[in-house]
């Protein structure tokens, strides 16, 4: 057991949860998976956490009045739990700003687009409407709007000729699989120090052939 503990807030399949629990059981991973906490008690990867032997909550939005409410449930769960780092992975309801300010620089998501392009929903599909060459993944602390805050980790994806929407976030997926556990190990190993809108890392040099994925010629 590292001790740094993380939780991993999810609505849906969970690929990225997976791949986070999975890099959480290395031996060297400085950080372990205490919890994953949904919104919706049928997310399919609520039940893949259960089969890794993780503890599992699920908060209803339903019972609550208000996101500020909701929110507030889950700071309950969260503290409780000693989380110190929160990791949005597929989680689809906005955070109130309370929460936001509750875990800043604590929180951090994932996000299928080389940010700040491509913020919202439907990515795959507006990059291939507007024709980019290059697309790729962020990991990005979290702050009250969407899909703003300090970018820690990314990776590019070259965009193929005959790319779908399916097909281009099928590749985009497998490095968002990569860069999600990198950027975890950098917070838990305290090398990560967002500042001005930016995040210095201690000692980290990108991994050049991340840069295109695949590589081009
Ligand atoms: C991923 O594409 C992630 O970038 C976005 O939501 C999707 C979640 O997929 N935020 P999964 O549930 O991790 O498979």
């Amino acid at each position: 057991m590292a001790g740094y503990k993380i939780a991993i807030l999810i609505s849906g399949r969970g690929s990225n949860m997976a791949a986070l629990i999975q890099a959480c059981q290395a031996k060297d991973f400085p950080a372990d998976v205490a919890l994953v906490l949904s919104n919706r008690a049928d997310a399919p990867g609520l039940a893949v956490a259960r089969a890794a032997n993780i503890p599992t909550h699920t908060i209803e939005q339903g019972a609550f009045e208000s996101r500020e409410a909701f929110d507030a449930a889950m700071t309950e769960v969260l503290a409780g739990a000693g989380v110190r780092l929160i990791c949005l992975a597929g989680f689809m309801r906005l955070l109130s700003a309370d929460f936001c300010h509750r875990w800043r620089d604590s929180l951090i998501n994932i996000h299928p687009s080389l940010l700040p392009a491509f913020k919202g929903l439907h990515v795959h599909q507006r990059m291939l409407d507007a024709g980019v060459r290059i697309a790729g993944c962020t990991v990005h602390y979290v702050r009250p709007e969407m899909d703003e805050g300090p970018i820690l980790v990314q990776a590019a994806v070259a965009i193929a000729a005959d790319d779908t929407p399916d097909s281009l976030a099928a590749r985009i997926l497998e490095q968002e699989h990569r860069i999600y556990p990198l950027a975890v190990r950098l917070i838990a190993e305290g090398r990560a120090r967002p500042a001005g809108g930016i995040v210095a890392i201690d000692n980290y040099s990108f991994p050049k052939q991340w840069l295109i994925n695949p590589p081009l010629d």
